[in-house]
């Protein structure tokens, strides 16, 4: 597997970001791998630690891995939203070259500290680090984080932990927030600029899932480069599963009761890669 380097170096270099789908299982993985095949869109797929928990980092980097090598496209495995380095090492023993570290929620020095540890550990092994500093409010997977507690990213913080840590790519605060919003966000992109003036490395949006496209779009253009969807993806995912199952009382082959999830699923990933512009790149 590669690393996401290259692949967000040319985003950056052409003004459009890559996608960065969570996937949860064989199907998930199939619609995100595919679809993006059929858009020439490089992707990058991304686990957290609780979706290694429930399907196995084996079973989920070998998936990846075969749809690697059965599409055209760069397609990137990376660990999301990971605490503990130990799951790192065990992901980057298996192939993994693509790795978040978030320790967000210490103090900036121990932030520092933790990330250091783990872009040691991964340049050892060919793989790139990005790491967040401020912090989202929200929930993604196990990890939740009240409103008041999240922390927007500080820009004349931000060159030093990059120069300290050496990081390749930085996950910014800038209002974004796990999960669906309870009224439209409001980016700060003044903050976006400032951070950009002072940090020449990928800059990475978490939290994508019913921000509005021209907000994105403003925040690629003032250098985001990586951007987080998890949520949208779920929701129609899900509804159209629950829809199947009601409607077909009687359905009990996942090969069949799943496909019009998929198809729900890939609509969504479609017009996320077309927000991005990553289309026809490869
Ligand atoms: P959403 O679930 O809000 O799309 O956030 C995804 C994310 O940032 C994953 O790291």
């Amino acid at each position: 597997m590669k690393n996401s380097k290259e692949i967000l170096l040319k985003a950056q270099k052409e003004g459009y970001a890559v996608p960065a789908f969570n996937c949860h299982n064989l199907e998930t993985i199939q619609v995100i791998a595919e679809t993006a095949s059929e858009l020439k869109s490089p992707v990058i797929i991304a686990g957290t630690p609780g979706t290694f928990d429930y399907a196995g980092r084996d079973y989920i980097q070998s998936i990846i891995e075969i749809a690697a090598k059965k599409y055209n496209v760069p397609i990137i495995i990376h660990l999301d939203h990971h605490t503990d380095i130990n799951s790192i090492k065990e992901s980057l023993e298996l192939g993994t070259k693509s790795v978040m570290i978030d320790a967000s929620h210490y103090s900036y020095e121990e932030n520092i500290k933790i990330v250091s540890d783990v872009v040691k550990l991964a340049h050892s092994y060919g793989a790139t680090v990005e790491a967040e500093l401020g912090m989202l409010g929200g929930q993604e997977d196990d990890l939740i984080v009240d409103e008041k507690d999240s922390k927007y990213t500080n820009p004349s913080q931000a060159a030093d932990f990059v120069k300290r840590t050496g990081i390749d790519s930085l996950a910014v605060a800038i209002g974004t927030a796990h999960g669906l919003y309870k009224e439209e966000p409001k980016l700060d992109f003044e903050r976006l600029k400032e951070i950009r003036e002072v940090v020449d490395i990928p800059l990475v949006l978490h939290g994508a899932s019913g921000v509005p496209e021209e907000s994105v779009r403003k925040a690629i253009s003032l250098g985001i480069t990586k951007v987080n969807i998890a949520t949208e993806l779920k929701i129609p995912f899900s509804n159209e599963l629950r829809k199947y199952l009601i409607e077909h009382p009687e359905a009990n082959d996942p090969r069949k009761y799943m496909a019009d999830a998929k198809k729900a699923m890939a609509d969504v990933v479609r017009e996320k890669i077309l927000m991005c512009m990553s289309e026809n790149r490869y």
